[in-house]
């Protein structure tokens, strides 16, 4: 059955769910930076994101944070709620790096005070621009009950996302999420929708500080999968294979 397809964007497609409401989220190999200037594939990359996905969400769901994750499909798909998605960049920093060192002249690497929110307008043209509060009410993305619940759940995704990843001997410097308005009832949720992958976040190796995520590839520093592969073996998610010094490493069967 051909698929019909409903948006393509940088690093995954959307195509129309089995039942009404749904999506199917399916995760390429593309990885881009710089708002598109750089762009390269790597093979494997959206197999692997797919499932750090998956199991973030899954886990968000035992601190009943509400999202659009439905089921895995197959190795690069995902069913999902649609959501109306809040055109925002919803950034929450706990370690100073990227855009907020350069653009204040904050050392990377530099703890901060408290946990740091921003919000960046999702728009490619535009590339992106960082906004505050004030814009967001006055141009309408979101109102104020819904800007008090995206940063309220927004700081208990971190929470929860800070403590996961530390046992696993990972920092979380920072991450971008999204989130969209979910009508069920007759009732308005905002859930959280998107990704959260190495593509969206910052993890930095506790001890070694060497960087696993999208970083690699906006830097040149190295093989980027070689990072992705890291976390999702520290997650559970891979099997090593013993049998070949080359071979690849295998997804767990799940
Ligand atoms: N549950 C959802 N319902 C509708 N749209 C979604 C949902 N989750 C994510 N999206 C949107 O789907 C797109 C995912 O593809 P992506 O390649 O990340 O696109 P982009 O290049 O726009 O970031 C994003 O634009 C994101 O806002
Ligand atoms: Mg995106």
């Amino acid at each position: 059955m051909k698929k019909n397809k409903l948006y393509e964007g940088k690093a995954k497609i959307l195509y129309k769910g089995s039942e009404p409401g749904t999506l199917i989220q399916h995760f390429k190999d593309n990885a881009t930076a710089n708002n598109n200037e750089k762009m390269e594939i790597f093979e494997g990359k959206g197999v692997i994101n797919n499932r750090i996905s998956e199991q973030l969400f899954t886990l968000l769901s035992s601190i009943d944070i509400p999202h659009h994750f439905i089921k895995r499909l197959n190795m690069r798909e995902q069913l999902i709620h649609e959501v109306e998605i809040i055109p925002l960049e919803v950034v929450i920093r706990n370690i100073a790096a990227g855009s907020l060192t350069k653009r204040l002249g904050i050392k990377s690497g530099e703890k901060l005070s408290r946990t740091l929110i921003e919000y960046y307008f999702k728009d490619d043209i535009l590339k992106d621009p960082l906004v505050s509060e004030d814009h967001i009410l006055t141009f309408g993305w979101a109102n104020q009950n819904e800007l008090d619940e995206i940063s309220t759940l927004a700081l208990r995704i971190n929470d929860f996302l800070v403590g996961y990843f530390s046992a696993l001997k990972i920092e979380l410097i920072d991450f971008k999420i999204e989130f969209g308005r979910m009508y069920k009832n007759e009732e308005m949720y905002i859930v959280l929708a998107d990704e959260i992958s190495p593509d969206s976040c910052r993890l930095w190796d506790s001890e070694t500080k060497r960087k696993l995520d999208k970083d690699v590839f906006r830097e040149n520093s190295g093989y980027l999968l070689d990072g992705y592969n890291e976390v999702a073996k520290r997650m559970g998610l891979l099997i090593e294979n013993k049998a070949s010094k080359n071979s690849k490493p295998t997804l767990v069967k799940g």
